[in-house]
């Protein structure tokens, strides 16, 4: 098949203005002797996009395969490039650039050129990047999600609160702008998350309930009776550093799990009873339909104090490294289902070839 792939590959070497000041803004929230041993971790501009050890990974999976490929950034040539090659069949990773809506941008133009494509459509993929617009599509259906609201500005009264909060910005992924501040005790702590939010990133910021039990990270693969859970991981949080609270955080994500140094962070198969087992796919596959997603996702879960999974968020393009040394997920909860990266990312494109066959 003639196949293109749509990407944002990361420009490590573009620093500008805006980047000096994302991270001198992360330097007064994160630990200091991270922020000092290293200062390079701190700019997470480029957090979401690929690395281009990533794309050409990709490409080799679906040339491996026999396909063709040609490799197309998501950027404002893209619609051209794409109506000139009309590509029979787009395998799509690209997060685009700009606005809370950045992640259909690719999806849209695709839509538009009526050439079909992996994974959820524009309209999915927009909802499931406002963590806000995508709770209530949840709560709608009484799937279990934290309770939340979103504010730009001071919370002046917190009378009748339930501490601890937990703050983070309404768009965003890999972890940006989450830091270990953003889990709060008080008024002021709230408040100061609220402003750091707001001066680093330019929105609103979602206020949540703590969610305060075990996480973990479920792989979708398929759609309708095909849809199938991939064995779940559990982010195994004891491994996080003694002082920093358990969440998966930016820190934690960037600065103490690194290729040189990996941390025993995941759990593949999750260790927990078979019930809860079993309820943490029904939320994710029924979290999977209510959101019209498509051929693949990755969802994260926490349990609350009842042991009942909640959603955290869904990513409808989840990441895809290549080397199990850099702890990919989607990757990881596929090798353990007995494919490997390019098994995986094939299996990927026949789900969206089988769908469209059908649509
Ligand atoms: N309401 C909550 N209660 C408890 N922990 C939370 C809550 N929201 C987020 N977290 C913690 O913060 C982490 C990051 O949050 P979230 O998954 O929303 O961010 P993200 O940037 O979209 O993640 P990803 O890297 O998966 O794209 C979660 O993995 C979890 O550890
Ligand atoms: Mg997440």
């Amino acid at each position: 098949m003639k196949l293109a792939v749509t990407y944002n590959v990361k420009n490590e070497d573009s620093a500008n203005a805006d980047q000096a000041s994302v991270s001198a803004n992360a330097a007064k929230y994160i630990n200091r002797n991270l922020v000092e041993n290293y200062p390079e971790r701190l700019d997470d501009t480029y957090a979401e996009w690929d690395s281009m050890e990533t794309i050409d990974a990709i490409k080799s999976a679906f040339e491996s395969a026999g396909h063709s490929v040609e490799l197309i950034e998501g950027d404002e040539h893209a619609y051209e490039k794409l109506k000139s090659l009309k590509p029979e069949f787009v395998f799509n990773v690209a997060e685009g650039f700009n606005g809370a809506s950045r992640e259909s941008q690719i999806p849209s133009m695709l839509e538009m050129l009526g050439i079909p494509f992996t994974g959820s459509d524009s309209i999915t993929i927009g909802i499931c990047h406002d963590k806000s617009r995508c709770k209530e599509i949840l709560s709608y259906y009484n799937i279990p999600n934290s309770k939340f609201f979103i504010t730009d500005s001071p919370v002046k009264n917190d009378s009748g609160f339930k501490y601890p909060k937990f703050v983070k910005p309404l768009h965003e992924g890999s972890s940006k702008g989450i830091y270990d501040s953003s889990l709060v005790k008080n008024l002021e702590e709230l408040n100061n998350e609220i402003a750091r939010i707001k001066s680093s990133y330019r929105q609103p910021a979602l206020v949540e309930d703590f969610i305060p039990g075990k996480e973990f990270t479920v792989a979708m693969l398929g759609n309708g009776d095909d849809l199938r859970v991939l064995p779940i991981v559990e982010i195994n949080l004891d491994s996080v550093p003694e002082g920093f609270n358990k969440i998966y955080s930016y820190e934690v994500k960037w600065f103490f799990d690194t290729r040189e140094n990996q941390l025993d962070i995941f759990k593949c198969p999750a260790e927990v009873e078979k019930s809860i087992y079993e309820h943490i796919e029904k939320v994710c596959k029924d979290t999977f339909n209510v959101l019209r997603i498509k051929d693949w996702a990755r969802i994260d879960v926490r349990l609350d104090e009842n042991n009942v999974p909640n959603i955290i968020e869904i990513n409808p393009l989840p990441g895809i490294l290549p080397d199990p040394a850099d702890n990919s997920c989607y990757p990881k909860a596929a090798r353990h289902a007995g494919m490997d990266y390019n098994a995986v990312l094939n299996a990927v494109l026949n789900e969206a070839v089988k769908r469209h066959s059908k649509e």
